[in-house]
């Protein structure tokens, strides 16, 4: 964090930073120049002004460099470098070919000097060439990844190993790149659904809306006339309406479970309360179909963390299922105990099983299995969406929900949530 500032200081006072650099590097100059040579008081004085002559032209041109960015408008980062490489060693040529003919160096020691000067440099640019490249490299790797991430090639990825700022930069990609696939991931699948939901809608919308127009439109034209033909007519209009509005609830909850906003209102309530309140709803449902609903609920139970309307609507979806799925005479049961710091709820039924090959997608939206699709006695077609809605629901509460069926056994639908927050 510090850094992060001091850096940020620097970077807003660029030509003070590279005041002080020359001011170090005249104090390191005269301090080797003092202490090797011990020149004379005259030379200590020519070197100071001379160095300061220098240093005032290099920081006027590093200046203009920076201030027009002369650097970024090469078509390279690492013709950048050379330049940079080339002019620093054209700088000191004529600084070291002046201090040379200031101390009466012969004319032999400075073509030496000038020699090795020339050496040193096409060294430092040769240097400077390969190190660039590992840049330039990774560079180009960069700009690649990107071009591909445009395509839309959400699987790319860079080698980030190191610690440099192009690490980062390649660690930052990275990053974005996670986050925009699991975007188009989630796009994906909400666009695959609303393909389901279209589907589904036209098929299962249409048809009872068609049988209503039909029965309507018979008792407009008086082509039915007798009473009880009449009265059957309406109680199946009826009916059918129920069922759009039913298909319409389930059509709001489901696009509240897809754009991912279960938003609960949790707090601490009784789930005894709950279970009760849901099962004494739905007794009539269940007296009329002559199947018998108990109830089990572990003293120990309440008060647990929950968003009630939504864990009611559980209940309401699985007890709902048990009622209409079995046939008469058998028997539900709903019991409730606490586990450790979580709390079960199993909701029992004789008499139906689900076939293991439906199993795996009882929870999937607008799954229904085999028998279900036909219609029940009180007309009701499942839209296949009453576990998905319940599935969504308990995961909030970052609970699970599972089913065990098997022919002699029944049905039994388990779900597990925590009872603190
Ligand atoms: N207790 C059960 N016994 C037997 N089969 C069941 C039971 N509960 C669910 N099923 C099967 O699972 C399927 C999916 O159930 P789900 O509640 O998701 O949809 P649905 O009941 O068909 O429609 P709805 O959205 O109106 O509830 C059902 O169609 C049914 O075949
Ligand atoms: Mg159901």
């Amino acid at each position: 964090m510090t850094t992060i500032k001091f850096n940020q200081h620097l970077n807003r006072h660029p030509f003070l930073l590279f005041t002080i650099s020359m001011v170090i590097a005249i104090g390191i100059a005269m301090l080797i120049f003092v202490l090797s040579m011990k020149p004379p008081p005259r030379d200590v004085r020519l070197m100071i002004l001379f160095l300061f002559g220098t240093s005032f032209v290099t920081t006027s041109l590093a200046y203009i460099c920076y201030r027009f960015d002369l650097v970024g408008r090469f078509p390279s980062v690492r013709w950048g470098i050379l330049v940079t490489v080339v002019l620093t060693i054209v700088l000191i040529f004529p600084n070291v070919w002046m201090i040379a003919r200031l101390m009466f160096i012969s004319l032999h020691d400075l073509q030496l000097v000038a020699v090795l000067l020339i050496f040193a440099g096409v060294a430092a640019t040769a240097f400077g060439y390969f190190i660039t490249s590992t840049m330039t490299h990774r560079i180009n790797n960069l700009s690649q990844a990107v071009e591909r991430l445009g395509e839309g090639h959400f699987d790319t990825r860079l080698d980030a190993r190191g610690s440099d700022e192009i690490a980062q930069l390649s660690h930052t990609f990275n990053s974005m790149v996670d986050s925009l696939q699991r975007i188009d991931a989630e796009k994906r699948e909400i666009e695959q659904t609303r393909r389901d939901l279209t589907a589904w809608v036209s098929h299962d919308l249409r048809t009872p809306l068609a049988s209503i127009q039909v029965m309507i439109e018979a008792l407009l034209d008086d082509v039915v006339d007798d009473k009880e033909t009449t009265e059957r007519y309406l109680q199946t209009s009826l009916t059918e309406i129920r069922h759009i509005g039913r298909l319409m609830d389930s059509f709001f909850e489901l696009s509240q479970l897809d754009t991912g906003r279960i938003e609960l209102e949790r707090e601490y309530t009784s789930l005894h309360s709950l279970i009760s309140d849901t099962m004494s709803r739905m007794m009539p449902q269940a007296e009329r179909q002559q199947i018998q609903l108990a109830g089990q609920v572990a003293e120990d139970i309440d008060p647990v963390f929950m968003d009630a309307t939504k864990i009611q609507q559980v209940l309401y979806n699985l007890i709902d299922n048990a009622i209409r799925y079995t046939a008469a005479g058998e028997h539900i049961l709903v019991r409730a105990r606490r586990i450790g710091a979580q709390v079960q709820v199993d909701v029992h039924n004789t008499g139906t099983h689900i076939d293991v090959e439906h199993l795996p997608h009882i929870f999937d939206n607008f799954y229904r299995g085999g028998r279900s699709r036909a219609q029940s006695a009180d007309g009701h077609r499942g839209t296949g969406l009453g576990l998905a809605i319940a599935r969504a629901f308990v995961e909030a509460h970052s609970g699970t929900i599972r089913v065990e069926s098997q022919p002699e056994r029944g049905t039994t639908f388990s779900f597990v949530i925590p009872a603190h927050d």
